[in-house]
């Protein structure tokens, strides 16, 4: 399985803060089947990419001699978006994740989005050809008032990342499901921040969506990554997303 969003390597953000803490979770992630992890610090444009290149640079170099074995890393980031004072084009495909023409957006999650914010979006993909992977797409308000954003989104050229979480969550897991059944669900991640207060819950939901009857449509994310992960831009599960996302309460 691919982890595509995660706050593993230490000294980054507010995730792992040592690395102890980063080879506790990378093991948890080792015993729950994860066999790729892309770590994605959060970057939110305060500072130069040059200067998180080189933080992220070191902390992957003190962890790379502890990664246990079986377990692929990547680099990238988690790129605070809000339609606003933005970060150039260029700086947003220099933060795309190693290897890949993806970059991962992580947009405001309570407050209300800039108007700006989802014609910036498809103004990126149009002119660098670059394709943004919406983080963690179940915690922003704005797309649980109006899911039909996220078929926006896909219609654009975006990929659609849920926390795997959310499949466990009482009051995500309807949301959730439908976006799966919708082929709105391209890539998962756990975001992890450490072995404790928020770790990998990967296996718990595989088993979760597998017994929902969705196993074909989980195993055809991980297909996604795996192939995103290779340079691929593989077309999305539905080619025309649906408009209309339905009543998923
Ligand atoms: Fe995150």
């Amino acid at each position: 399985m691919i982890d595509f969003h995660t706050h593993i390597l230490s000294k980054m953000d507010d995730g792992a803060k040592d690395d102890s803490v980063s080879v506790a979770v990378l093991l948890q992630e080792k015993a729950q089947g994860v066999k790729k992890i892309v770590f994605t610090p959060h970057y939110y444009g305060m500072r130069s990419a040059e200067s998180f290149f080189l933080s992220r640079e070191e902390a992957m170099a003190r962890l790379l001699p502890q990664i246990p074995q079986g377990i692929e890393t990547r680099l990238g980031a988690e790129v605070h978006i809000t339609g606003v004072n933005d970060p150039p084009h260029e700086t947003l495909c220099s933060l795309a994740i190693q290897g890949t023409k993806c970059v991962m957006f992580e947009f405001p999650f309570l407050s209300a989005w800039s108007n700006t914010l989802v014609d910036k979006v498809a103004d990126f993909v149009q002119e660098t050809g670059y394709k943004p992977v919406i983080a963690h797409a179940e915690r922003y308000t704005e797309i649980l008032k109006n899911p039909a954003l996220l078929s926006e989104f896909a219609d654009m050229g975006c990929y659609v990342q849920l926390t795997t979480d959310a499949f466990l969550d009482k009051t995500l897991r309807n949301f959730a499901f439908a976006a799966l059944r919708q082929g709105l669900v391209h890539c998962l991640g756990t975001d992890a921040h450490d072995a404790q207060r928020r770790p990998p819950k990967y296996q718990a939901a595989k088993e979760t969506v597998y017994d929902a009857g969705y196993g074909e449509e989980w195993d055809r994310t991980q297909e996604i990554m795996r192939r995103l992960l290779v340079g691929e831009t593989p077309k999305l599960p539905f080619g025309n997303v649906r408009k209309v996302f339905g009543f998923y309460r």
